[in-house]
């Protein structure tokens, strides 16, 4: 498994608008969209481009076009947020949308919702913003596989080393990208010192 960490300052500045309590939902959405767009610029720095030939108004020149397409699998409800900044700078991409809902008592997650395009020859980049114990991106894994994808990509704001191990753990070909990995788990599941339910303060809940 590889793990890449968006390391640049403004990174740790959004981070910690993050984190603080005091941040609220209009700066919290700002920074989330922000930080999500770093960490895509990060996860798609090798992704193929083919040469194509272009006209610039003084000559004729070689640029690139894309070679390898995206679908995006974004995990209700917090992944939603990261959907819009990413078709900002991919807008051909395709969305595929899963719903896990983790259980409170169980931390277990339940699969409520699929609607996932078929994955071969795509690049499927599942988008979460928090990757805490793992089990909703171990099943949103094999979900993907299920539909033909080959290569996967793991979007996540902040992880935790329980959700990384599980996930490297079981997918050893999967790459991970993140902005941070924080210290460890609460009893609860919850990531420490993290920056609390994600969802509730993104949607102001
Ligand atoms: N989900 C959250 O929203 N926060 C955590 O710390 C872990 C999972």
């Amino acid at each position: 498994m590889s793990l890449q960490i968006v390391d640049h300052p403004l990174a740790r500045v959004l981070i910690s608008q993050l984190r603080n309590k005091d941040t609220l939902s209009p700066t919290f959405r700002k920074a989330c969209r922000n930080i999500t767009q770093m960490l895509i610029l990060e996860a798609t720095k090798t992704m193929s481009t083919r040469p194509v030939e272009i006209e610039t108004p003084l000559e004729s020149t070689e640029g690139s076009i894309w070679d390898e397409y995206i679908t995006l699998i974004p995990i209700i409800r917090a992944g939603i947020a990261m959907v819009d900044p990413i078709l900002e700078i991919f807008p051909e991409a395709s969305v595929g949308y899963l719903g896990l809902e983790r259980d409170e008592e169980t931390t277990v997650a339940r699969n409520y919702y699929r609607k996932i395009p078929h994955l071969k020859n795509q690049t499927a980049i599942i988008v979460d913003p928090l990757l805490a114990t793992g089990g909703s991106l171990l099943q949103a894994i094999e979900i993907c596989r299920k539909e033909g994808a080959e290569k996967i990509l793991i979007v996540t704001i902040l992880a935790a080393p329980e959700g990384v191990e599980a996930v490297s753990q079981k997918h050893p070909d999967i790459t991970i990208i993140t902005a941070v990995m924080d210290r460890e788990l609460n009893q609860q599941k919850y990531i420490l010192p993290g920056l609390g339910d994600f969802g509730d303060r993104l949607f102001n809940t």
